[in-house]
């Protein structure tokens, strides 16, 4: 993938999480449509996250695209009897190189702990993925004033093993749960605050220098017609957008952002 030299110290992320969307004909053809759109588009990192079935035939759509392909969930175990998981081995096998961790939907539906998390993380270090690890409070949470105790908890028990070396190879997720799928966007200025807050808290476990180099990502109803304010804030680092990832044109818009 092309990179640029900007006033950015962190390449921009935009990735977009198809969810239980989309079979694999249907990624391929989407990733055709979305490179003829972004052809041209440089200076940021582009990632579609198909589900399991999607990622083989998206890493062949995507090759030599400027296209990355991740998973939405990976195992922590190499191999062995854990019917219906995956490896990151299986993963990197294809051609994968990142992968979402701890999304709120694998976290609210299907039991996932913060210890899981950790696991995962460290898997995904290990074999060469980058994760993109999800952290974010729920609508009763922020309201009871307890968002910056639930993203402390998640980060410390996520990146407890964090080496400061690692900070570079991966990405966290900040998506306030009561944004998801709601249309409910959080205002630039809530997205910047916490994700202000999240950096603070990668510098006091991990040291400055990982702090700067962690890409911090917003997710929650990102839009072709929110995209530009979002990315204009300093330590937004790019987005994980999950309706508007689903047609070329929006996705293609959110990609081609416009800010400082
Ligand atoms: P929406 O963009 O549909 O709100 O979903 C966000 C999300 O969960 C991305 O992982």
């Amino acid at each position: 993938m092309e990179r640029h030299s900007s006033a950015r110290p962190r390449i921009p992320l935009i990735a977009g999480n198809w969810k239980m969307y989309k079979t694999s004909a249907e990624g391929a053809a989407f990733i055709d449509d979305l490179a003829a759109r972004v052809r041209g588009v440089t200076g940021r990192d582009i990632v579609v996250a198909p589900p399991f079935t999607g990622l083989a035939g998206a890493v062949r759509a995507a090759a030599g695209r400027g296209i990355q392909v991740a998973a939405q969930d990976v195992y922590w175990e190499d191999e062995g009897a854990f019917t219906g998981e995956v490896s990151p081995g299986m993963l990197t096998d294809l051609g994968v190189t990142c992968v979402i961790i701890g999304h709120s939907e694998r976290r609210q539906i299907f039991g996932e702990t913060d210890e899981d998390v950790r696991k995962k993380v460290h898997a995904a270090l290990h074999h060469g993925l980058l994760p993109i690890m999800c952290v974010g409070e729920t609508e009763a949470e922020r309201e009871a004033g307890q968002t910056e105790e639930v993203l402390a908890r998640q980060l410390a028990h996520g990146l407890v093993t964090l080496q400061s070396e690692d900070a570079g190879r991966m990405a966290v997720a900040y998506e306030p749960i009561w944004a998801i799928g709601t249309g409910k966007t959080a205002t630039p200025e809530i997205a910047q605050q916490a994700i202000g807050f999240i950096r603070r808290q990668l510098a006091e476990g991990a040291g400055e220098a990982a702090a700067e180099s962690v890409r911090i990502l917003y997710g929650g109803s990102v839009r072709p017609d929110n995209i530009d304010e979002l990315m204009a804030q300093p330590d937004i680092d790019g987005v994980l957008v999950g309706g508007a990832s689903l047609k070329a044109d929006s996705f293609a818009r959110i990609v081609a952002f416009e800010a400082g």
